[in-house]
């Protein structure tokens, strides 16, 4: 049987533009990954903001804001310090780290507030963002890194152990945390992944800055 967790991933596999996912739905404003011309300064503001955004959701998650996040606690999915790992070698590499930028404080706010007043909705996010960093994230991962950081693999692209074994207890602990909700809380759950979509594409904008 089918749980949530595929109902959020048809949901937002139809919020993707043609171009970037076979699934996608939507005609694209943005100029394909390929045709991309990042710059390294663009690059870091967004891994510095996609830092402020992990380390909200982790430190949410590990204070149990709402009992039904402690179960996605130390998922092997979180991000912040390998990110933290990265800024550092940047830093020795000689680029100065720039200090968060409104995209990020923005969703980071929002997120907090979704944690403290609406489940649902904050679960919504938090999977989009683990989930979209996991498959789109790493294709943008891929193409930066071939074109500014002469293919250097940074740690936000790399997990312990099998990425899709951990995804997929993740999937399992989603399903299971949404079965205590009402149909209602469902729809709200998925209703909300349109703003996931376009909090975190302000964040992957930044790249082309
Ligand atoms: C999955 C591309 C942005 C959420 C995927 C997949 C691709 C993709 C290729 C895999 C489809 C498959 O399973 O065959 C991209 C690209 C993006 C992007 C190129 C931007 C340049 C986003 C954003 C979000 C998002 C902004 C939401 C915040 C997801 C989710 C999945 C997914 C939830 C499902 C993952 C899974 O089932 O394991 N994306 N995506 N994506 N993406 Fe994106």
């Amino acid at each position: 049987m089918k749980g949530f967790v595929d109902e959020m991933r048809a949901v937002a596999m139809k919020l993707h533009t043609k171009d970037q996912a076979r699934e996608g739905e939507k005609e694209s404003v943005d100029p394909p990954i390929a045709a991309w011309n990042p710059s390294v300064d663009g690059y870091l503001k967004f891994l510095v903001d996609s830092k402020v955004v992990f380390d909200t959701l982790e430190s949410i998650v590990t204070t149990a804001l709402h009992p039904s996040y402690g179960e996605f606690q130390k998922t092997g999915l979180e991000r912040s310090e390998e990110l933290s790992k990265d800024l550092e070698w940047f830093k020795e590499e000689g680029y100065s780290i720039p200090e968060p930028s409104k995209p990020g404080i923005v969703y980071s706010s929002y997120l907090q507030q979704l944690a403290e007043n609406d489940p649902p909705a904050f679960i919504c996010h938090f999977y989009n963002i683990y989930f979209a960093h996991s498959a789109g994230g790493r294709i943008i991962g891929r193409k930066v890194a071939e074109k500014i950081l002469n293919k250097k693999q940074l740690e936000f692209y790399k997990w312990e152990g099998s990425l899709s074994q951990l995804l997929q207890s993740v999937r399992i602990k989603l399903n299971h945390v949404s079965s205590g909700w009402s149909r209602e809380e469902k729809n709200h759950c998925l209703e909300e992944t349109e703003k996931s979509f376009v909090y975190s594409e302000d964040i992957i904008r930044l790249i082309l800055t």
